[in-house]
């Protein structure tokens, strides 16, 4: 570890946005200037600012008011890889390594360590970088909650609470007019959006990416219900879902993302899918979309991201650079980014929350 005295940290958000980004922004920001006096910056557009360097001063009037604020103050974008970047050149667009502007921005500002707060694209950069010589903390965001090494990522809960009252407001009227229900939630390959909004909205289906569905055995359900005098159902699906026979369901491609894939649109199909078996009651699918990653942030969410906010200033201090803040136990801990890249956490078709779920009743299409 370095013995390197830190004068001044930058930020950065990269990635799709979710809630808790401004709160780590505001804990990282308050922690830097009142504990260690450091000075503060942030990059704009994530690692687009930083090749462009293109940087905001942080500072304890900037951070004001924005702890409850969904979205994030220094904007985001989840398209801009620097290690391979899309450029001009000789009038034509080519891909290349530009991590050495990025570098060069950073010593030239004098920035002593920076904060990455992303998900496992921007993470892995981060990595790079960190294998560069550079002195990193990742945060761990995400409202998919699909990151190992952590037990929760800041904005799950968040859009787990904004799924399940859609799926209590889905109820009142799936009930008044004996309608199926179907809920799409987002979460790319990983079910955990639904299996926790399914659970805390009472739903009568849920379907995961981790657990391929049958369809004849969500219908045998419905009509399960119906028999018991239950005259409408409420599905949960995640937008990675898919059927034991088939594939997910694409909403778009995006070419210049390191992630081109967009999934979306399963619950028009499920839908489809399914009024083709149930005769006598109708089917509305609803895609709840970005909702869930916009508006006010969860008190539970503005507190982990607080606790990470201020745990990546503490590794600053200690030197403890190449680490990714971690929650293990309810407790504030770390883990190495080498150990964090390139695995995602999904969710174990055996373990205690579907057992949970199996337990009252809940039908995983299986
Ligand atoms: O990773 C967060 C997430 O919201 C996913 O749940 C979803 O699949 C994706 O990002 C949507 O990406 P975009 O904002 O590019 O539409």
């Amino acid at each position: 570890m370095q013995e390197q005295k830190i004068k001044k940290i930058a930020l950065l958000t990269g990635g799709g946005d979710c809630p808790g980004l401004n709160a780590v922004i505001r804990a990282v920001t308050r922690t830097a200037i009142l504990k260690y006096g450091y000075e503060v910056i942030g990059y704009i557009f994530g690692y687009r600012g930083l090749y462009n360097n293109d940087f905001i001063p942080l500072t304890l009037d900037k951070v004001s008011g924005i702890g409850h604020k969904g979205g994030t103050i220094l904007y985001s974008s989840n398209k801009d890889n620097l290690f391979d970047y899309q450029v001009e050149e000789n009038g034509e667009i080519v891909k290349k390594d530009v991590s050495d502007v990025a570098i060069e921005n950073l010593k030239k500002e004098g920035v002593d360590a920076i904060v990455v707060i992303g998900g496992d694209g921007t993470l892995t950069s981060a990595r790079d970088f960190s294998r560069k010589g550079i002195n990193v903390i990742g945060v761990p965001k995400t409202i998919d909650n699909d990151l190992p090494a952590t037990e929760v990522t800041f904005g799950f809960n968040t859009a787990v609470e904004v799924a399940t009252e859609a799926l209590d407001r889905l109820h009142t009227t799936a009930e008044s007019h004996h309608r199926v229900m179907l809920l799409e939630v987002m979460g790319r390959n990983a079910g955990w959006i639904a299996l926790h909004s399914g659970l805390a909205g009472s739903a009568d289906v849920i379907l995961i990416p981790e657990i391929p569905y049958d369809l004849h055995k969500v219908a045998e359900k419905i009509e399960m219900r119906q028999r018991e005098g239950k005259k409408f159902t409420i599905i949960v699906v995640a937008e990675g879902a898919k059927p034991k026979d088939g594939d997910v369901v694409v909403a778009k491609v995006v070419d210049d993302s390191p992630d081109p894939i967009r999934l979306g649109g399963i619950a028009n199909k499920l839908a489809a899918d399914l009024e083709k078996i149930i005769k006598n009651q109708e089917i509305r699918a609803t895609i709840l979309g970005h909702i869930q990653r916009g508006g006010i942030t969860s008190a539970y969410d503005r507190i982990l991201s607080t606790r990470y906010g201020v745990a990546a200033t503490e590794l600053i201090h200690e030197g403890k650079f190449g680490n990714m803040v971690t929650l293990k136990e309810d407790k504030i801990s770390y883990e190495a980014l080498e150990k964090v890249i390139g695995h995602t956490r999904v969710v174990e078709p055996d373990g205690e929350l579907i057992q949970t779920a199996r337990s009252i009743g809940v039908s995983f299409g299986d």
